[in-house]
């Protein structure tokens, strides 16, 4: 079976929705105001468990793969609830140490009716590298391994040595941290077997007007690249082939939060297992597009063995 170790941060997550969130434009900036003083009842209140590395862990855990999370977390409660989470996913959570001090995130997002958002974010208190170095020594050795949202550059870096030693592959989907100097990003994209980012993201690296350009530039860096931007679709290649599709299907989209960590690790699941590279394309925009239609990260991720059908996709050779 195939093995895939993810790393990197956790949070909790708590959606609170309601007709009252109601986002309006001073200028170019549009608010979310709420009274001072009020009490607001609110119509729904949502938990789930998020972070980068946690959401894909899920993926490929409901996949049927032999899915491991490496971190350390605190007993605070948002890292019991992520821990919770996991176990219950099926994630093997024997990598992830508990120590005093440490902190797992914790978000409210304020869902709008119109699906726009206002996050109140609290960082936590996140593992040193030290930290990260002791769980590696102990981890087994893995196929994959699946680094997002570390915390620093130097963390990354320590991952990647760790991969090479052991023989496994690495697959990235740059967080926060790792995309803050795209220079030193673009440094050890050598050692990256697949790489995914959105388009934004992608043009901080490599010269591009549009994802096709920017995929075919990313494949002299990296074996296997996808740029993704949204509803307007995603471009991939193996450098055997190069597939440009489009959307899985127009829904109405409740919550985007997670979309970009759904194709990702949907891709990677099928990826891993040897489908094909249109196989891997279609199960991602399947996967992200079922997660944008759940409020979380998480509730709209597919199972193992789900019907998929066709989406408009053109592969040609490269
Ligand atoms: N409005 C939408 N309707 C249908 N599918 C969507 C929509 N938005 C995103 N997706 C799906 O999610 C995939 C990834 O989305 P996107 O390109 O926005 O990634 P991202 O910017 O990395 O996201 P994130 O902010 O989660 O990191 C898309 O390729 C698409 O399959
Ligand atoms: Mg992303």
């Amino acid at each position: 079976m195939v093995s895939i170790l993810s790393i990197g941060k956790a949070t909790q997550d708590v959606f609170l929705r309601d007709e009252e969130f109601n986002p309006h434009t001073r200028g170019k900036v549009a608010y979310e105001e709420l009274p001072l003083g009020a009490k607001i009842d609110i119509a729904e209140a949502f938990f789930s468990s998020g972070g980068n590395a946690t959401n894909v862990a899920v993926t490929f855990a409901r996949q049927g793969l032999n899915s491991r999370y490496l971190w350390a977390l605190g007993h605070d409660p948002a890292s019991n609830a992520v821990m919770n989470d996991l176990d219950h996913e099926n994630v093997d959570t024997s990598l992830v140490a508990l120590h005093d001090g440490l902190r797992a995130s914790y978000s409210t997002v304020l869902l709008a009716p119109s699906g726009e958002r206002t996050i109140l974010n609290f960082t936590g208190k996140t593992p040193e590298i030290s930290d990260v170095e002791r769980l590696l020594e102990k981890a087994p050795s893995a196929d994959w391994v699946y680094p997002t949202a570390v915390g620093s550059f130097e963390t990354l870096e320590v991952i990647l040595n760790w991969a090479t030693d052991h023989g496994a592959r690495v697959m990235l989907n740059p967080g926060g941290s790792e995309l803050a100097d795209p220079a030193k990003l673009k440094s050890i994209l050598p050692e990256v077997d697949v790489l995914c980012l959105n388009k934004e993201e992608m043009q901080t690296l490599v010269e591009g007007e549009n994802i096709e350009e920017l995929v075919r530039h990313g494949l002299n860096i990296c074996p296997v690249v996808i740029v993704s931007d949204g509803p307007n679709g995603v471009c991939a290649s193996d450098g055997k082939t190069i597939i440009s599709a489009g959307m899985y299907e127009d829904v109405p989209v409740l919550d985007r939060t997670g979309a970009g960590d759904a194709f990702a690790s949907g891709f990677l699941s099928q990826w891993s297992q040897g489908k094909s590279l249109r196989e891997s394309v279609v199960f991602a925009s399947a996967n992200s597009t079922s997660v944008v239609t759940k409020i979380g990260a998480k509730a709209g991720i597919l199972s193992e063995g789900v019907a998929l059908h066709d989406m408009p996709l053109e592969e040609k050779d490269i």
